[in-house]
């Protein structure tokens, strides 16, 4: 098991964010901060704004209100990929895998985004950017063995099950090296068995890489057992916070699942 760091500094922390569209309001006055190696849950209803968090935080979106720090550094005003290079990863609620492209270029493509040999050394194929590719392969091959995804490194994605799919985007958000995790409904569509499988596959990543997660999760129970602290929003609104048994029991938490039958 790691040990928990004790960096003051967290990876993330999110200051009274508020996010309308139009006349909605999406999220308002949202606020967290994680620590180094935390495992957070974020859950709430449908529509509750949790994907849109996500959005906010990665740089697709700009908050109407409120600031978002990574490590420190403000990301008022960074595009995406700006967000992605100060360390954060995400997967979608709906897979977004390249599928005309192999199991393996996935994840080397998700790689690129921390190289340095430039548009010059790819046209020329340089020294840097041969050897670059060869390290990127490397270590791609070495994580899709990691993951037990190494016998459908030539397949394209959509020959994969439907489970291995959703793994192969969250060994290809890790292959970007991220310190913060954004993982918006993994186990969305999977069955209990696969869920079951998620979520030791969450855990492990858990302990065994230096990664702060946030996870989205419809199931409670998923997020019951993966996550020590989790947030609860409904209606863009944070309605509790706490351990896992605070929330089990906390009346708002509740009455927002009422008639849910996915609790
Ligand atoms: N780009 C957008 N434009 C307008 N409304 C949006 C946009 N994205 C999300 N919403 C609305 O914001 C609310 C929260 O959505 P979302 O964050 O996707 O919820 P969740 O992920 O919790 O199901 C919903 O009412 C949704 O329709
Ligand atoms: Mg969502």
């Amino acid at each position: 098991m790691q040990t928990q760091t004790t960096s003051s500094m967290p990876v993330l922390e999110i200051r009274k964010m508020t996010q309308r569209f139009g006349g909605l309001v999406a999220v308002s006055n949202f606020s967290v901060t994680l620590g180094r190696n935390q495992l957070t849950g974020l859950i709430g209803p449908n529509g509750a704004g949790k994907t849109t968090v996500f959005n906010l935080i990665s740089g697709f979106y700009q908050p109407s209100e409120g600031e978002i720090f990574i490590n420190g550094t403000p990301t008022a005003g960074l595009k995406p990929h700006k967000v992605t290079s100060l360390g954060v990863a995400r997967t979608f609620q709906n897979i977004r895998l390249w599928n005309q492209m192999s199991v393996l270029d996935n994840i080397r493509v998700a790689q690129h985004g921390s190289l340095d040999y430039g548009f010059f050394g790819a046209m020329f194929r340089t020294r840097s950017y041969v050897d670059c590719e060869a390290k990127i392969e490397k270590e791609a091959r070495e994580l899709l063995e990691i993951f037990e995804l190494d016998k459908q490194a030539d397949e394209l994605p959509t020959n994969l099950a439907y489970g291995l799919q959703r793994k192969l985007e969250i060994v290809r958000a890790l292959s970007e090296k991220p310190q913060l995790l954004l993982l918006d409904e993994p186990a969305a569509g999977l069955n209990s068995v696969d869920a079951q499988e998620l979520i030791r596959l969450i855990h492990w990543i858990h302990e065994t890489f230096d990664v702060t997660i946030l996870l989205i999760e419809h199931h409670m129970d998923v997020v019951m057992e993966l996550c020590s602290e989790i947030k609860v929003i409904d209606f863009g609104q944070t309605i509790a916070e706490g351990t896992p048994e605070q929330i089990r029991n906390h009346p708002a938490v509740i009455t927002a699942y009422l008639g849910d039958d996915t609790i």
